[in-house]
């Protein structure tokens, strides 16, 4: 059972999941450990009684559960530096990095040792994360454990390891992504009459609204715009002028440009390592 949980790497994501795990209200500040070198950006995480520090050996000795959420250039050094503390019995690793494979992550910390790849979003700080994960098959139970962790801070679907840059792209950039989206859509609000702050709100809450009604009914979304749109009306004019301008377009073309980046990188780091 996992109950004390070790985050190597405190930068955006591994803070957010700090974040996360303390919100879900299910987990004792104490037995969370946050290391990165540059100790004071940790500070925040501290006040909230966090454990910080800048020592990967006492977080891995003090875990059940160790969380890698370093940049992919730095994990070649993490794992070496804590593979002799990792105790094949009683850790399991999981890796938010999204280039380093299961058996690339296995090979540099050297030991037999249960590995997990995770990929949440950055909205795991308010425990409204997508996250994937895949293991071997052999690692059943242990992926059980770790997805029980991450279901408490949004949804979660286990995958095949193939898919994992598939699932970088549509869930951790897609958060950039969606942001985007509604920035613009704020922009619009502004131009037609709202003040920034408010065009902001009602398009982020009208997002919100939209993926509610996909995410309870499991409905294609055409179905639900079928709903709002009325012959020769004002949706439908919108619509159709966004898709002229390509709205679809650019969004696929912009999800097949960062899976394209992602795989050129994957295949570089778990060749080299
Ligand atoms: N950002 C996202 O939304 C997101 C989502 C899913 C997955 N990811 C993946 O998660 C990883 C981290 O991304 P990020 O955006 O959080 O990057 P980031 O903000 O740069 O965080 C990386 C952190 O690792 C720390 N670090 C580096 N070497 C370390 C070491 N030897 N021991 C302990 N800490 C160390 C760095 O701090 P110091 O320099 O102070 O040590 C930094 O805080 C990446 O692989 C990324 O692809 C990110």
């Amino acid at each position: 059972m996992i109950k004390k949980i070790s985050i190597l790497g405190g930068g955006n994501i591994g803070k957010a999941i700090a974040l996360g795990l303390l919100q879900t209200g299910l987990h004792n500040p104490e037995s969370i450990i946050v290391t990165r070198r540059n100790l004071s950006l940790l500070n925040d995480l501290a006040e909230k009684g966090i454990k910080i520090t800048s020592d990967n050996r006492f977080a891995v000795e003090n875990a059940d559960l160790i969380i890698i959420a370093v940049r992919p250039r730095q994990v070649n050094n993490l794992l070496k530096e804590i593979g002799n503390y990792i105790k094949s019995e009683t850790h399991v690793l999981a890796s938010v990095v999204p280039s380093y494979n299961i058996d690339a992550i296995a090979r540099l910390v050297d030991k037999s040792v249960s590995v997990i790849r995770v990929m949440p979003n950055l909205a795991i700080s308010v425990n409204e994360s997508m996250t994937c994960l895949a293991a071997n098959t052999d690692e059943h139970e242990k992926l059980e454990e770790v997805q029980s962790v991450f279901n408490q801070m949004g949804k979660t679907i286990i995958i095949d390891e193939q898919l994992m840059p598939a699932a970088t792209v549509l869930g951790a950039c897609g958060i950039a992504f969606f942001l985007r989206t509604i920035r613009a859509v704020s922009q619009g609000g502004i131009q037609i009459g709202f003040h920034a702050e408010e065009a902001q709100l009602i398009a982020s809450q009208t997002s919100k609204g939209a993926s509610a009604l996909l995410i309870d009914s499991k409905n294609h979304p055409e179905k639900e715009i079928d709903k709002v749109t009325t012959p020769r009306g004002i949706t439908i004019a919108g619509l159709n002028e966004m898709d002229h301008r390509g709205l679809n377009s650019a969004l696929i073309k912009g999800i097949m440009t960062s899976f394209n980046e992602i795989s050129n990188s994957d295949q570089s780091n778990n060749i080299n390592s």
